[in-house]
């Protein structure tokens, strides 16, 4: 009796020839979309220490569960903001060295509890204040004002009332620009170092 496949394989067809190529395609099934995730910004387990205090570093302020507010992150902020936080033209704006400085500026600490990304998330107040709290501490703790008072759940539940639409973009672009230049008289006003 003559199999299907020693049929296949006297012939010498397309069938048999893929029948050789077998293996090595199919690894590079297996890893051609393993290639494709770094590319597509697709979360990749950070750094630990990158999501959580370190043994010995002070906790982020604000924040009661680092590991949630990581993963709250990762599934309702990063597809935008990017797992580093560095954003992307076609996004949104970085939050990486940048986004504590709003603290500075007037208006700055509504207008983040008011932007869009925030205000409609589909995270409760608490855990909203908390991802919000912990974006600063994982992003731009250098900016952090030295008297920074966490965002609360009944802050973030009022500002959200009141969400941005399409003045957004303008707000952010005003905020920032003062909070550039507030930085610079800062450096001016300050004494030079010896
Ligand atoms: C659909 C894309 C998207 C998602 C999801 C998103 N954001 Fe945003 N985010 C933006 C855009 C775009 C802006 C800039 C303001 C605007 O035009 O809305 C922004 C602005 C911000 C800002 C103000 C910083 C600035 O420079 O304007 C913060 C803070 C922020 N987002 C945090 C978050 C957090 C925290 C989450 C998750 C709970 C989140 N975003 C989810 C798109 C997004």
């Amino acid at each position: 009796m003559i199999r299907s496949s020693d049929r296949r394989g006297r012939r010498g067809g397309k069938a048999a020839r893929s029948r050789r190529i077998g293996p090595p395609a199919a690894i590079a099934a297996l890893l051609w979309p393993a290639a494709l995730i770094p590319a597509l910004g697709i979360a990749q387990p950070p750094d630990p220490a990158a999501r959580s205090p370190v043994a010995g570093e002070a906790a982020p302020a604000g924040v009661s569960n680092p590991g949630r507010a990581w993963q709250n992150w990762t599934l309702n902020c990063q597809g935008c903001h990017r797992p580093d936080g560095t954003g992307s033209a076609s996004t949104a704006p970085p939050l990486a060295d940048t986004v504590a400085r709003y603290l500075a500026v007037p208006g700055g600490r509504e207008y983040l509890g008011r932007v869009p990304g925030v205000a409609s998330s589909p995270l409760g107040n608490a855990e909203l204040a908390e991802v919000l709290n912990w974006v600063f501490w994982r992003f731009d703790r250098q900016h952090l004002p030295a008297d920074f008072a966490p965002y609360t759940a009944e802050e973030i539940g009022r500002l959200r009332l009141q969400p941005l639409r399409l003045e957004a973009s303008q707000m952010h672009t005003a905020l920032l620009e003062q909070a550039y230049e507030a930085a610079a008289s800062r450096k001016i006003a300050e004494p030079a170092r010896p």
